[in-house]
């Protein structure tokens, strides 16, 4: 099928893989320069669009939708959609599309470096030598091992999953708390927990659920407090599921070790944050999906979302909205 006159807006840089192909395919208005797009330029582009390509970067909202009569679709490049008014989306009968499964073992590598980092301080190391201090007393004195140890993740999907296979290869027990427990816990060796019981009994609480309203500050002020004294967070799915406040103070206590995080509220987390203040925090610039090969598959998918819904077949990866 000819695409050429259907009208695709990019909203950020495309990786080179997925570009070429777009481009030969469909009226692609790109923006490789990368960096934002003014908000003007969005919309005087999105009013020709009958595809989005989005980078994550935007908010599509239900003002913003309503200056794109003609969408039939917005492919994001990531899982997430917590960027996406659903409802509005639903009620323009604009398609959805998202890059799960692909970006899978980059993210749970990531989650399972800063798990490790808790546990073994890797980060503060590296400071303490940069700061010309080997030799000196560390701050963090000595660490802690994994193995014996029990991970308790929160959101046990494909990821989830993941995480839990690295954390049994260095022998942790693995808890976990999902809104429905799943089918295969005696196969993956993992034990259902309600969030309570989970939180009391971690000595690593992961983060792995989306965020939607019931998910938004899960770790507040009261969850805080019915962690066991001493035990590490990390978060990999979005910094509002945690409130970032309740969180310094715990930090700030003592009461939380170690906190880890790919993912802030605010984002980016600007440079002077309190949160930079404290010695017990890691943060890396939401980058889990952030290599080479899971940017490219992520891309191509984005891709073939696009192109599926122009053609008028199934999104190999659609989100239902309604
Ligand atoms: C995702 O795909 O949702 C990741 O968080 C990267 O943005």
């Amino acid at each position: 099928m000819n695409l050429k006159n259907y009208t695709v807006v990019a909203t950020g840089k495309i990786r080179p893989c997925a570009y070429e192909k777009l481009k030969n395919m469909v009226n692609l208005l790109d923006w490789q320069q990368g960096g934002r797009m003014p908000k003007e330029e969005l919309e005087a582009r999105l009013a020709q669009a009958d595809a989005v390509y989005s980078a994550g970067n935007v908010r599509f909202t239900q003002e913003l939708l309503a200056k794109a009569p003609k969408l039939k679709v917005v492919a994001q490049a990531m899982v997430g959609y917590d960027n996406v008014d659903l409802a509005a989306m639903a009620e323009r009968n604009v398609l959805l599309g998202n890059t799960p499964g692909v970006l899978v073992d980059a993210v749970a590598d990531l989650a399972y470096g800063l798990l490790l980092d808790c546990a073994r301080r890797i980060t503060q190391g590296d400071a303490h030598v940069k700061a010309g201090l080997w030799g000196q007393r560390k701050p963090f004195g000595l660490t802690s091992d994994l193995a014996g140890k029990t991970l308790g993740i929160i959101g046990m999907g494909d990821i989830g999953c993941e995480i839990a296979i690295r954390a049994q290869a260095s022998k942790m027990k693995v808890i976990y708390h999902n809104r429905r427990q799943r089918e295969d816990d005696e196969k993956r060796q993992v034990r259902y927990v309600s969030q309570e019981e989970l939180l009391a009994q971690a000595d690593f609480v992961m983060l792995a659920v989306n965020l939607n309203p019931s998910t938004k500050h899960l770790m507040n002020a009261a969850a805080f407090a019915q962690m066991k004294p001493g035990a590490c967070l990390i978060n990999i799915s979005r910094g509002a599921v945690v409130d970032t406040e309740a969180m310094y103070e715990a930090l700030k206590s003592g009461r939380l070790a170690y906190a880890a995080m790919d993912v802030t509220d605010p984002e980016p987390l600007p440079g002077e944050h309190k949160l930079l203040t404290l010695p017990n925090v890691t943060v890396t610039p939401h980058m889990a999906s952030a290599t080479t090969e899971t940017r490219d598959a992520m891309a191509m998918l984005t891709v073939e979302n696009i192109v599926a819904a122009l053609e008028g077949r199934a999104m190999p990866a659609e989100v239902k909205t309604k």
